[in-house]
This record gives C-alpha cells, sequence and structure tokens, in this order.
C-alpha cells in the first residue's frame, strides 16, 4: 500500500473515531513524512485540544514547526519515546505547572460541546454548513425562540398542528448590524434540518441568473413546496426590491415583483414553506416584503451582550490549544464587537501564538497575553450600522417597525 492510500483510510479512520488521539497522531506522523504539514498541524493542533499537555502531540508539533527533520525513510510513527530532551523539558514541565493550578474551566462541558470538524475548516469564519448546530450560536435567545415558536415547534409536532389548526408556513426576517451571524445562524437551522433547508443568497441571484432571474425564482419556490415542510433563506434581501430607484433596476424590479407573487403563492401553495430572510439594511428593502402574510414578522439581531459573547468565544476556541485564558476579562472588554468580530479576535490571537511559535522554535499554548494584543489590534465593527440605524430610528420609525432598535437605542444611550 502507498503511503498515501495509508493516510487515507488513516483519515477516514480518524473521522469516524474524533476521540482516538494516538490514532490521530501516528496518522500526523505519517502526513509529516510526507511533507504535508499543513494538515498534520491540524490533525496536531485537535489533539492538543483535547490534552494540551499531551508530550507527544507537543513533540509533533514541535517538528511539524520545523524544530526537526524527519529521519529519512523513517515511517516515524510517533512512538511512546519522549519529545527532545533539554529546552523542551523544561518547556513542557512549565506547561504542566502552569496547566495544573490554572485549568481554566476549559469551556463548555463535554457533553455538548459539538464534535470537532475536520481538518481546520473551523479557522475559517465559515465552518461547513452541515456541522454549524443551533447550540453553536452563541446568544440570540430571542429570535431563537421566536423561531421555535413560530415554526421549528410546530414542524415537530404536527399532532398540535392539527389540533390548533395552525398552518405552517410564514415569514421572518432578520435585520441587524453585519456579522452579528444571521447568516451563521441561517446555516444553523440547516445543520438541524438537513436537506430540509433551502438556501440562497439574493446577490449570488442577481449575478448567477443575469436575464433568467424571474423563471429561477419560480423554480427555487417550486421546490421548497414540493420538499414542503421546509425553510427557504433569502440571504441579503435588500439587493432585490431597493426602495430607492437606482440605475438599471427595471429588472430587479420584476424580481422584486416575483418575488413578492411567489411570497403570495400565487401561482402555488405554500403551506409548509417558511421563509427566514435576512438584512443588514433593513431601510432599503421594499416595504412591500413586509406586508402580512410576507416576511411579516421582523426580528432585530443584535450584537453579542456578555454572555453571549462568552458562549461565541467558547465555540471559537473549541477546538485550539488554549492555556489560562480569562474569558471574563475578554467579554468585558469586547462590548460591541459582532460575533464575526470576535470570531476575528480569537484568529488573530492564534496567529500571535503560532508567530511566536515558529519564532521561537518552540510550541506554546495561545495564552492571555495573545489575546491582549489581539484586543489593541481588533476594533468593533458595528459602529457605523448604528449610526446609521440611529438616523433611521429618529426618522423613519413610521409605523414602529423599529421599535426594537429604538429600545435598544434608548437603553445604550444612543438616542
Ligand atoms: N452568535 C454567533 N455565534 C457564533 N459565531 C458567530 C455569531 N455571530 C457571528 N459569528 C461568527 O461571525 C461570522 C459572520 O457572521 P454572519 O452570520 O455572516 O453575520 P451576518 O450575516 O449577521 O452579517 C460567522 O460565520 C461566525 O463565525
Ligand atoms: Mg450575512
Amino acid at each position: 500500500m502507498s503511503s498515501e492510500t495509508v493516510i487515507a483510510s488513516l483519515t477516514a479512520a480518524v473521522d469516524a473515531n474524533p476521540g482516538d488521539v494516538p490514532l490521530r497522531l501516528h496518522l500526523a506522523g505519517l502526513l509529516l513524512d510526507a511533507r504535508r504539514a499543513g494538515e498534520a498541524i491540524a490533525q496536531i493542533g485537535q489533539a492538543l485540544a483535547r490534552d494540551p499537555a499531551d508530550a507527544q502531540a507537543q513533540a509533533l508539533m514541535q517538528r511539524a514547526l520545523g524544530g526537526g527533520v524527519p529521519p529519512a525513510g523513517s515511517t516515524a510513527t510517533p512512538g511512546p519515546t519522549p519529545p527532545a530532551a533539554g529546552a523542551a523539558d523544561d518547556a513542557l514541565a512549565a506547561y504542566e505547572r502552569e496547566l495544573s493550578d490554572v485549568v481554566p474551566p476549559r469551556f463548555a462541558p463535554a457533553a455538548d460541546e459539538p464534535e470537532p470538524v475536520r481538518g481546520d475548516s473551523d479557522r475559517v469564519f465559515d465552518v461547513e454548513t452541515s456541522t454549524v448546530r443551533l447550540a453553536d450560536v452563541g446568544g440570540m435567545t430571542d429570535v431563537k425562540e421566536r423561531l421555535e415558536l413560530a415554526f421549528l415547534g410546530p414542524l415537530r409536532n404536527p399532532e398540535l398542528r392539527r389540533l390548533y389548526g395552525k398552518s405552517l408556513r410564514g415569514g421572518l426576517m432578520l435585520y441587524g448590524p453585519p456579522g452579528c451571524g444571521k447568516t451563521f445562524l441561517a446555516k444553523a437551522i440547516a445543520g438541524e434540518m438537513g436537506a430540509k433547508f433551502i438556501s440562497l443568497s439574493i446577490v449570488q441571484v442577481l449575478d448567477m441568473w443575469m436575464g433568467n432571474s424571474e423563471r429561477n425564482l419560480h423554480e427555487l419556490f417550486q421546490t421548497a413546496r414540493r420538499s414542503a415542510p421546509c425553510v427557504l433563506f433569502l440571504d441579503e434581501v435588500d439587493a432585490l426590491g431597493h426602495k430607492r430607484s437606482k440605475a438599471n433596476s427595471s429588472s430587479m424590479r420584476t424580481l422584486g415583483n416575483q418575488l413578492l407573487a411567489e411570497l403570495d403563492g400565487v401561482e402555488g401553495n405554500n403551506e409548509g414553506v417558511f421563509v427566514l430572510a435576512a438584512t443588514n439594511t433593513p431601510w432599503d428593502v421594499d416595504p412591500a416584503l413586509r406586508r402580512p402574510g410576507r416576511l411579516d414578522r421582523v426580528v432585530l439581531v443584535l450584537p453579542p451582550d456578555a454572555p453571549a459573547r462568552t458562549s461565541i468565544l467558547e465555540y471559537h476556541l473549541r477546538d485550539r490549544p488554549i492555556a489560562n485564558i480569562d474569558v471574563r476579562r475578554i467579554v468585558a472588554a469586547t462590548e460591541d464587537f459582532s460575533g464575526a468580530d470576535l470570531a476575528h479576535l480569537c484568529e488573530s490571537a492564534a496567529e500571535f501564538a503560532m508567530a511566536d511559535s515558529i519564532r521561537r522554535g518552540e510550541v506554546r499554548m495561545i495564552e492571555q497575553r495573545d489575546f491582549e494584543r489581539a484586543l489593541s489590534d481588533v476594533r468593533p465593527s458595528t459602529r457605523p450600522w448604528f449610526t446609521t440605524a440611529r438616523n433611521v430610528a429618529m426618522f423613519a420609525n413610521e409605523g414602529g417597525s423599529y421599535d426594537d432598535l429604538v429600545a435598544y437605542l434608548k437603553r445604550r444611550k444612543l438616542l
């Protein structure tokens, strides 16, 4: 068997048994031999996340980061051999000392920690759709509750639905500053619902379907109707039916009208189709979209409050080797940060620790000081949104559609 084949079958075995650390490290060793350091580091990182003090994992990481060249032709199974002597030993001992009295509650109780995803896809903002679950979405308790009551609950309980004569249709529009998890929440719902979730970004539609948009939008709704009960997610709805007339807007307007017709179910029965829409700029959304029976419920998705920030940080650190992180401090320093800003903060801290490890040829965990550094770089991105939102709340709150926003701005003394 070639080493490629061995690696492929070991990878499958590790995916099937994510908790088998020796197997994972064996795979990492082979990846290193095959000069696939990037993949090896991802594997070792996951082993370290489970046990930051694992000497074998530490030694392998050292090697992966250029600390040692594998002997030619060796199959370098990381055996139970101790890591390099001397400095590395001291460093290890130091970690162990440090970890023994700190052991920051390593976040969420193991039981509801999501299974680590493969490779380092968790490092990229966009986690694979199917792996995100509602429990991974920090905060948003109100939003989740509304979704639960309006759709997910009735979906699970057909008996109750019959009893109350509740139909399974309707629409909800999420709005709020960018990066606060609207799209992420939709992905989580997709993760819960599997094939019963159809997602589409209006911007994509406009790009991809030039000229054919209306027919395709109709087909999309037809697919949703056939798959009912299902959720149809329309991201960036502001791109459609702009209130303000724009150049070249006639094709947009027809597409906007088509969307209204589909939402009304003019050409088909929308029973069982729940439309979830999202926008960062609700003031650009055609008010006609919000009439009863369409996207009539509107939910404001705010920057995460302190408990939500805690869980968002936990989520983004779950697979990373960390030591002695003072989450409360980070949470206190990140008012107004969006979920995306927090993800970016974790990313930056990890980069600092890794750059330092490479520079010193010695692996170390991500520590509080990396976060302090990252905090001086990363700024909250939500403020400009609130500047616009404030004007809208002051001058354009017709019909009270922005009451939630007004209440929030007042609470924050921004209005
Ligand atoms: N509530 C949250 N919990 C966990 N991660 C979040 C949350 N909100 C945002 N994020 C992170 O920020 C990224 C961007 O968020 P996104 O959903 O695209 O924002 P929006 O659609 O509101 O502009 C997400 O992919 C996720 O990594
Ligand atoms: Mg989005």
